[in-house]
């Protein structure tokens, strides 16, 4: 599916993978119309105060999996103009959940200069009802100052009616997951992490404006539930389609044997 085409709602969203622009694509659901919205967006990785992955080369960042960046956007934002773009898309989600609606952000907090770059310029004024600590397998330290970093993030954010479906909240708000390393993407989400989320909640529809390799689509098949998956790469929508049909469509031939490494957190 192209976004460029004039599209309907919901006949031509529900299920489908939308290659597109996020924001452009989301402006044509209504308000109110999807009640939960699972995403992780590029974190803009490749703008950096050091020299980790911008020029190119990655220096010890050569193997991780992002060192190439995404097939197509770069990651390489001015930090202001990236954190306005963030807020427009957050904006968009907010409009298109109802009065029980739930977003679940998420992100990665950062060293830049070296300090704590948290994202609360990005959610600050959205209503963040909590912070879910994703903690995943440690990675290597390179860095004498700073303890390994070991997480993200996920921003909660909920219209006032939000609740969680039954026995959800046993879960507490630190959760396990290792990352998911196999998949030809270079930054996927563990399918066992969107289905927490989704389980979480009674939503009927999910949708995810990044959906990269389709994770939250296998995620809300597996469970019976509905998606709209939006993405600007036709190559990861290509991707994702292939997965729903075979999941182990995604998963990479290791041809090395070198421990890939987590997208950089400082420098
Ligand atoms: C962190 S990845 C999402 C990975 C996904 N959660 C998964 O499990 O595979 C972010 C995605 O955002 C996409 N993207 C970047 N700019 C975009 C835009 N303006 N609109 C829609 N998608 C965009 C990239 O192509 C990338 O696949």
């Amino acid at each position: 599916m192209n976004s460029k085409e004039r599209m309907k709602y919901p006949e031509d969203f529900l299920n489908k993978f939308i290659c597109g622009n996020a924001v452009d694509v989301m402006k044509q659901i209504p308000d109110g119309s999807i009640e939960l919205v699972v995403t992780s967006p590029p974190y803009n990785l490749k703008n950096s105060t050091g020299n980790g992955m911008k020029d190119g080369r990655g220096g010890k960042w050569s193997n991780a999996a992002l060192i190439n960046g995404y097939s197509h956007y770069n990651d390489n934002m001015p930090h202001d103009e990236y954190v306005e773009w963030q807020r427009e898309c957050l904006a968009e989600m907010l409009r298109i959940i109802p009065e029980n609606g739930a977003i679940f952000y998420n992100h990665k907090w950062r060293v830049q200069a070296g300090l704590l770059q948290d994202r609360n310029d990005i959610v600050s004024g959205f209503p963040v009802r909590q912070i879910i600590i994703w903690r995943r397998k440690g990675g290597i330290n390179f860095n004498p100052g700073y303890f390994l970093p070991t997480y993200e993030v996920i921003y909660l954010i909920a219209k006032p009616n939000f609740k969680l479906a039954k026995k959800a909240n046993a879960h507490g708000d630190i959760w396990e997951f290792g990352q998911e390393s196999k998949n030809k993407h270079p930054a996927p989400f563990p399918v066992e992490l969107i289905e927490r989320i989704i389980l979480s909640t009674d939503a009927d529809v999910v949708l995810d404006p990044f959906m990269g390799s389709g994770t939250t689509a296998l995620a809300a098949k597996n469970l019976d539930r509905q998606f709209i998956g939006i993405d600007i790469s036709p190559e990861y929508c290509e991707m994702a389609e292939e997965r729903l049909a075979n999941p182990m469509s995604v998963i990479k031939q290791i041809t090395t044997n070198k421990k890939e490494k987590q997208a950089n957190l400082f420098d």
